[in-house]
This record gives C-alpha cells, sequence and structure tokens, in this order.
C-alpha cells in the first residue's frame, strides 16, 4: 500500500491483528452512511503479510468464542464483513449450517480473517513496525500532531508518518518464566509450528509441554498424534487441567454490556469479575480437549503401552543447555522438596502471555498519560487514554485495558463494538475540533 508522504492521518493503527482489522471495518461503514469527510486511516503491521497466531493453527483447534462474535456482527448484522458473509462468498453457508457447530476451526476463522483483510490492503503497509511516537507542534497554522516512526522491517530504514491519533492494538506478550530462555530446542507456544517445523520428527524422543493452560494442552495433544514414536510429557502446574467455563451464565462476562458493569462499577465490582470468572479464560481448557487427553492416556493404560504422560503439580526450576541436549529440572510441590531431571530433545513453555502495555511504544510521549495509584495507564470508557490537557492527540488502546473495561479486553469477543465505540469516539471528537 501506498501511505502518502505529506497525508496527515486522523488516524494511525499501530498492529493490524482482529482488533485493528475491526477498526478498519467500522470506520468504513461509518463512511458508507455519512456525508462527513472521510475519516483518513493507515495501519502498520510488522509482520509480512496478516496473520492471526499463525504458530498455533493446529489442526482442529477450535475457537473459543461463536462464529457471531466476528469483527462486525455485534455492532452491525447487516456488515457486508460478517462471518455468515464470508461463508456465504466461499459457497459454505449451507454446509457450515449442516455442521450445526457454534466453533469454527480456528483455520477457518484465520480464513475469515485473511478474506476480510482483503478488503483493507489500500490501508496497511506490512514490513512496518512502529518503533516510536511522539509529538510536534509543527503542523499547519501549529497544529498539533503524532509522529509515528515506522521502521522498514525488510529493507531497514525509517519514514516518520502524521497522524491527529493513534491505536495502539499490538497484542498479547508471550511471557517465559523468569529466568528460562528460548532458544532452538527451547520454545514459548507462540512460535511452536515454526520451531517444530526445523526439526525431524525422528529427532524427537522425548519432548515436554509446560503449563495448564489451552495453548499446553493443545500442543500436548499435537505432539502426542505427530510423533507416535515419542514419550510426550505435559508438566502441569495444577493437580490437574481444569475446565474453561463458557456456560451461559458465566458467559456474559464477555457481553458489550458486562464492560460498562466494570468500567462503571466500584473496586469491588472488578474484584467480583476477576475472583469468580477468571476460570472462563486464563489457566484453563476446553472439555472436549480436557477428555480426549484423558482418553488417550487411560488408553495407553490399559494397553500397557505409557507414553503420555502427566506430571502434576510440577514446576520447572532450571534448564540446563548443552548442544542438541536439554535437562530439565522439576520441582515437585507434592512434597515441596523433591527435584527431578529429565531429559528432552523439545522443550515448550505454554506460559501464557503478559498483556499489552503502550508505554515502551509511546516513550517521551507517556509524560502525558495520566497513571492510577497502581501506576497503570488512565483510560476512558471510549479506550481513549487520559492525558494531560498539553495533549490534544488522542491514544486509543485497543489490548491492555483489563484494569478500566474488563475481561475482553485482551480477547475477541467485543471487537466488533469496542471498534465502533473507537471510531465514533475519532469521529466525534473531530467535529469538536480535537478538543478534550
Ligand atoms: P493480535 O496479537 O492478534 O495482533 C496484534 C498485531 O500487532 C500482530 O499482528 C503483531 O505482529 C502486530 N504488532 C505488534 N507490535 C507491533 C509494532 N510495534 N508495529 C507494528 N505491528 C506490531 N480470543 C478469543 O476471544 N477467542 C479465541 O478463540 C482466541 N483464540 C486465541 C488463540 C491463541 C493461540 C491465542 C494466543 C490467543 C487467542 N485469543 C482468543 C486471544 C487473542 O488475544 C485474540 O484472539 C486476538 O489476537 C486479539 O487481537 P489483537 O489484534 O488485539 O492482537
Ligand atoms: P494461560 O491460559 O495463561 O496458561 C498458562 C499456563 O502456564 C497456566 O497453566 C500457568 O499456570 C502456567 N504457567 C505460567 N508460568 C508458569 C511457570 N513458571 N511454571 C509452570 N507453569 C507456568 O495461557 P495460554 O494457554 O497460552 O492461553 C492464553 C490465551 O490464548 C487464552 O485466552 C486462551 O483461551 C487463548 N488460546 C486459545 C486457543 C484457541 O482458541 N483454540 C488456543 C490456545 C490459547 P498458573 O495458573 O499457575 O499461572
Amino acid at each position: 500500500m501506498g501511505t502518502r508522504e505529506h497525508e496527515i492521518y486522523d488516524i494511525v493503527g499501530i498492529g493490524f491483528g482482529p482488533s485493528n482489522l475491526s477498526l478498519a471495518i467500522a470506520l468504513e461503514e461509518h463512511q458508507a452512511n455519512s456525508s462527513q469527510q472521510p475519516v483518513r486511516a493507515a495501519f502498520f503491521e510488522r509482520q509480512p503479510s496478516f496473520g492471526w497466531h499463525r504458530n498455533m493453527l493446529l489442526p482442529q483447534a477450535t475457537m473459543q468464542i461463536s462464529f457471531l462474535k466476528d469483527l462486525a456482527t455485534f455492532r452491525n448484522p447487516l456488515s457486508r464483513y460478517s462471518f455468515v458473509s464470508y461463508l456465504h462468498a466461499s459457497d459454505r453457508l449451507v454446509q457450515f449450517v449442516n455442521n450445526q457447530d457454534f466453533f469454527p476451526t480456528r483455520q477457518e476463522f484465520h480464513q475469515y480473517l485473511e478474506w476480510a483483510e482483503s478488503g483493507f490492503r489500500d490501508r496497511v503497509t506490512y514490513n512496518s513496525e512502529v518503533t516510536e511516537i511522539r509529538v510536534s507542534d509543527e503542523g499547519s497554522g501549529g497544529e498539533q500532531l503524532l509522529e509515528i516512526v515506522v521502521r522498514d522491517t525488510v529493507g531497514g530504514g525509517t519514514r516518520v508518518v502524521q497522524a491527529r491519533n493513534v491505536t495502539v492494538s499490538t497484542g498479547l506478550v508471550p511471557r517465559m518464566p523468569d529466568g528460562m530462555l528460548r532458544d532452538e530446542r527451547v520454545w514459548h507456544s507462540s512460535e511452536f509450528l515454526a520451531k517444530y517445523g526445523r526439526m525431524r520428527p525422528e529427532d524427537l524422543k522425548n519432548v515436554a509441554v509446560v503449563g495448564a493452560g489451552q495453548s499446553a494442552a493443545e500442543i500436548t495433544k499435537y505432539l502426542h498424534d505427530k510423533l507416535p514414536h515419542a514419550q510426550v510429557s505435559a508438566i502441569l502446574p495444577s493437580y490437574g487441567y481444569s475446565v474453561a467455563d463458557d456456560t451461559p451464565f458465566a458467559n456474559q462476562v464477555f457481553d458489550p454490556t458486562a464492560v460498562d458493569h466494570y468500567y462503571f462499577g466500584t473496586e469491588n465490582t472488578r474484584d467480583a469479575f476477576w475472583r469468580y470468572h477468571k476460570n472462563t479464560n486464563y489457566s484453563v481448557v476446553d472439555d472436549d480437549v480436557i477428555r480426549e487427553l484423558f482418553r488417550r492416556s487411560y488408553e495407553e493404560e490399559v494397553a500397557g503401552e505409557k507414553r503420555l504422560h502427566f506430571l502434576n503439580l510440577t514446576r520447572v526450576k532450571e534448564v540446563k543447555r548443552s548442544g542438541n541436549d536439554t535437562r530439565v529440572v522439576l520441582h515437585s510441590l507434592l512434597d515441596g522438596e523433591s527435584e527431578q531431571e529429565m531429559d528432552v530433545d523439545a522443550l515448550v513453555f505454554a506460559t501464557g502471555y503478559s498483556t499489552m502495555d503502550a508505554t515502551r511504544l509511546l516513550g517521551d510521549l507517556d509524560r502525558f498519560c495520566e497513571r492510577d495509584e497502581e501506576g497503570r495507564h488512565r483510560v476512558e470508557r471510549d479506550y481513549r487514554v487520559v492525558t494531560s490537557g498539553e495533549l490534544s492527540c488522542g491514544i486509543y488502546l485497543q489490548g491492555g485495558t483489563e484494569h478500566t473495561h474488563g475481561l475482553t479486553s485482551s480477547l475477541l469477543s467485543n471487537i466488533a463494538v469496542r471498534s465502533g465505540e473507537i471510531a465514533d469516539s475519532i469521529v466525534e471528537r473531530r467535529g469538536a475540533g480535537q478538543r478534550v
């Protein structure tokens, strides 16, 4: 795509995952119903092409939300970018209905996202990492603008783009336990398929997966499928996998109205959300995956050929690496004392993610951003960071707002509505001369 050199954008989106793709759709649909000047938007994505957690696109892994929680439907059920429109365009709508499943595979959802993204190639530039955002008062008539520094990840050069607003949508950050380093034999789940693909399956005779969340369970199952000759060990910090609660009452925590309840609630309200409903998403696994793993383990027990092992109440204390050798030191919480060593050919840390934190990207601009008593960004209901009066440009966050907007912040459930709210905010504030 060609971002124009001297163009001043109303909004520059950093990252082009589902959140900013959904925003691009919301802006386009706003435009279609408006006689106002178009909102000029540009998006920058560091990947070479669109990709949604590609290294976890495991066969048969399913979505954890209904197909109706797509990029647009909850905001605009008539959108041409809905999952249903995609099915229709792919000539699969009838068979999808016959399949009677609310939860498509992640691979099918990825195809849907790519299909939607293909409508926005003129607004997104790939191989483009945003490295810095700064403020300048040099717009025409002294208008304050943001300068977004974009690094070309292929050519290495940088350029600067000007905008009145940015939306930071850079996604979750892979988390390794303290002191553990990744390399060609020690992987985080976010790089799983790429690193697994570099190995020869016959060289993987002993593999282990750390963690008891959805990623860990899916990878354990995958390795057990793909490596029929291998010993596969699951290192669980818990006594066993716990189920993800997606029953109807609990699922309401992901409703658009729950954002208001969370945002306008008291500290006690917010605390109750986490205390009672963390198990809808964190460190939990879908029921069918849990049952499948247990069934396999039991079948092996019956056959007397055990190669799927569950080491419960166990944590990794140390990883010793030398050439192709990897020795894992395990600490058992069963007695709090015993240690065990295990040699593996590959070790996968499915130890989750940290939430998005825009601080580093904002750099010097962060001094305009207000923070709460715990040092977290203060954020308005429309996802705009609360800034001091000196900054009239807007910084919007899609992600990293768990403390203000609740459990959906890093998820897909609410992106259609959230991006609509951000689009409305940009349009309304522009109409008001961007005064805050
Ligand atoms: P996402 O991480 O998808 O996109 C951010 C983009 O920003 C990336 O493409 C990245 O390359 C880019 N980027 C980062 N820094 C940049 C920079 N400085 N410059 C330019 N680009 C930059 N949720 C749910 O509700 N249902 C589900 O089924 C799932 N399934 C799921 C599976 C797996 C394996 C994971 C790890 C997570 C999920 N999730 C989920 C949660 C997940 O956060 C969610 O699906 C989306 O990825 C959120 O979309 P975003 O666009 O916010 O982030
Ligand atoms: P997660 O739910 O945060 O689980 C991380 C696991 O690692 C937890 O069991 C955690 O235990 C454990 N862990 C963390 N640090 C550890 C340590 N030092 N030693 C041992 N264990 C440690 O992460 P995830 O499974 O990657 O899931 C992240 C998000 O992606 C979730 O929203 C999930 O639903 C989503 N996801 C979706 C799909 C899909 O759509 N099919 C697939 C994969 C993931 P503690 O509980 O003790 O911290």
